[in-house]
């Protein structure tokens, strides 16, 4: 990409008032709200460490989307400006944990962890044996689950029970029948009743018929660098 469109997507993408910020907030516990936050600064990872995985990465996702293209949703992880969007979304309130179902390849977690948060305040669940020996491997100290976020309130250990302030839900849900849709926010709102949850997705509308499911949505963030471009939603129980 040229140097005069990737600055003319960085103003696309601050010109829209949910990506528009504000205030530095160095200190992310003292200033986080239910709403997450609107400025977190994020770590600048260590180049070997980023080259060591920036392709291991792509290759496993590519892997588990040739095996499951339907549990995956695209074909590319997610990028580290959508990843950093979410974790602005989805910022806990203090002390309390994060909950991350279908954490893939970690770069969602990467984010978090990038924005200092305690790897023991993360918990990720994905159903992929593969992934989630990666996400072990590369992510120690975080509570990785193997398993399926259906069945989430039998998953999660007894510790992080009642201590999930924000869930993030990275399972392609825009593709599954509304009974099915069902099943995953029910079992989320098992986990961290009242909280809801935050989600993303490559639809220009809500990818979740919410009214129907007894949810209010709305679209936190854009972000025009991601293949394909994505919004950020946080979704609440009516
Ligand atoms: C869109 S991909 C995740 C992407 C992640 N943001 C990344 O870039 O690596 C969706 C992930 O959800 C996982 N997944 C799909 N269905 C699941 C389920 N029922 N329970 C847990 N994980 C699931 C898939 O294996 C996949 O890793």
């Amino acid at each position: 990409m040229t140097h005069s469109a990737r600055s003319l997507l960085s103003r696309v993408e601050f010109s829209l008032p949910e990506t528009a910020v504000d205030q530095p907030a160095r200190d992310h516990a003292a200033t986080a709200g239910a709403g997450g936050l609107s400025h977190v600064e994020f770590a600048t990872p260590d180049s070997a460490e980023h080259d060591r995985w920036s392709l291991a990465h792509p290759l496993l996702f590519l892997k588990a989307w040739a095996a499951h293209p339907l549990r995956m949703g695209s074909v590319f992880p997610s990028s580290r400006s959508l990843c950093q969007r979410i974790v602005r979304v989805a910022w806990p309130t203090p002390g309390k944990c994060v909950l991350i179902l279908g954490a893939g390849t970690g770069v969602v977690p990467q984010a978090f962890l990038e924005a200092r948060l305690a790897p023991e305040r993360l918990v990720v669940l994905e159903i992929d044996p593969n992934m989630a020996a990666h996400l072990r491997n590369r992510y120690p100290g975080v509570t990785v689950i193997q398993g399926d976020a259906r069945t989430l309130p039998d998953l999660l250990p007894e510790r992080f029970q009642g201590r999930i302030g924000s869930v993030v839900c990275c399972i392609p849900l825009v593709m599954l029948p509304e009974a099915e849709q069902r099943r995953f926010i029910d079992a989320m709102n098992a986990v961290a009743p009242g909280r809801g949850f935050v989600h993303y997705s490559y639809c220009v509308t809500s990818p979740l018929p919410a009214r129907k499911l007894g949810l209010s949505g709305s679209r936190k963030a854009w972000t025009p660098l991601n293949i394909p471009p994505a919004s950020v939603w946080r979704y609440s129980a009516l």
